[in-house]
């Protein structure tokens, strides 16, 4: 791996750990130990003597090498690759925290994040407190003695809501705390955290990685201090760790992973301009449009747009069901990053769990539809949106 090649090279040869065979596409080890040939052997690798592999759900050779590959991309030192984003997530937090700890964290969050923080943490003594992240002040009026982690996403599910990483990273260093970023709505491509501040990325690789619905996966990346003092025994005893099988899944994705995040960009900024436009259209959230409210801290840390908009019909509910089963091309599915067109209504999918007041504060109407663009040609996009559209009395 050589630390000059840009990410579409970085992409298609990090990480590549070939066997005597010279293969030209990684293999997947399928396996669920590695054999020593003398007792002596295995005694030094216990002891971290020898280099190798001890057991698969410390670390495997497929595993290894999608790792290797993330960490060349995000400029990380370290990585654990797990077996979905929650995993990491979890395991980003929960390794380095103990009873008595405190996090401050966004409130806008994908669901399953806010419940750990919400919900797991605090029965096991950690407490949190949510803010309004959008607001710097909002994050330093939340910190206590006892802070020590800051957790966000951003851009955020489903609204698009932008948190400044630089600025809480500066408020996190001031008291010793770490920064855990939830980078999947941006990809590895169009924001660098860890070049921000932040101190541990998470992705779920079940998002633009794959790309292809094909199988979950997570990965927590960081320093090697960070992560030999904290997720690495938490790792080994707890058992998060991804199957070779989706590691070697990955790691073809993520080869193309520049070509299909340009395309869905490209479509995702075509539809957003066009919904824009449209009568039946109350207010369109797309990072890439100058209108989006937070458009300056966009331009200072991400290099391009998103592969997401966020819409709200004028006749909420009903309309937002009606455009969705109106359409042909677009799917309806709550997944995201894929490279199939995707939509999803999340007051009634993914926030349906949140109270009215919940969904409110982070600006989710009855009327909010999340679209998740594909590579299909914009044209047809259009089309079906136009002709979908044309369902719904403006
Ligand atoms: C922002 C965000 N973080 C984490 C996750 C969890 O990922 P996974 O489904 O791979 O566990 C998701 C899934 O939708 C997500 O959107």
């Amino acid at each position: 791996m050589s630390k000059t090649w840009r990410p579409a090279t970085q992409l298609v040869h990090g990480g590549t750990l070939r066997s005597q065979y010279g293969e030209m596409s990684e293999a997947i080890y399928l396996t669920q130990g590695f054999v020593y040939d003398t007792s002596e052997a295995a005694e030094a690798r216990f002891k971290g003597e020898t280099e190798g592999f001890i057991y698969a759900r410390y670390g495997s050779p497929t595993n290894d090498m999608f790792e290797k590959r993330m960490c060349g991309l995000e400029g990380a030192e370290d990585a654990r690759a797990t077996a979905s984003g929650m995993a990491a997530v979890t395991a980003a937090i929960l390794c380095q925290l103990k009873a008595g700890d405190h996090i401050v964290a966004a409130r806008a969050l994908f669901g399953s994040c806010r419940w750990v923080v919400e919900t797991l943490a605090p029965k096991y003594g950690i407490e949190c407190t949510l803010v309004d992240g959008r607001n710097l002040e909002n994050w330093e009026k939340a910190i206590q003695k006892n802070t020590k982690v800051f957790f966000l996403e951003s851009p955020t599910n489903p609204t698009l809501e932008i948190v400044d990483i630089a600025g809480v990273a500066k408020l996190a260093n001031q008291i010793g705390a770490k920064v855990v970023v939830d980078n999947v709505f941006a990809t590895p491509l169009f924001q660098k955290p860890l070049e921000l501040g932040a101190h541990i990325v998470v992705y779920s690789a079940t998002k633009h990685i794959d790309g292809q619905g094909r199988c979950l996966g997570g990965v927590v990346l960081s320093d090697k201090k960070w992560i030999d003092e904290n997720l690495h025994d938490y790792f080994r005893h707890t058992g998060p760790a991804m199957s070779p099988f989706n590691a070697w899944t990955l790691l073809k994705g993520i080869e193309t992973l520049p070509l299909r995040v340009a395309q869905q960009t490209k479509n995702a900024s075509k539809i957003a301009d066009f919904l824009a436009e449209q009568k039946q259209v109350a207010r369109v959230i797309y990072p890439g449009r100058a209108d989006h409210p937070q458009a300056d801290i966009i331009a200072k840390q991400m290099t391009g747009g998103s592969t997401l908009v966020c819409f709200e019909l004028k006749g909420g509910k009903e309309a937002a069901f009606k455009l969705q089963n109106a359409l042909d091309i677009v799917t309806i599915s709550n997944n995201l990053g894929d490279t199939r067109s995707l939509i999803t209504h999340p007051a009634t999918t993914t926030h349906k769990n949140l109270t009215d007041e919940a969904r409110t504060e982070l600006g989710i109407s009855p009327g909010t539809v999340r679209l998740s663009a594909g590579i299909e040609d914009t044209d047809d996009l259009i089309e079906d949106f136009a002709k979908a559209l044309g369902s719904i009395a403006s």
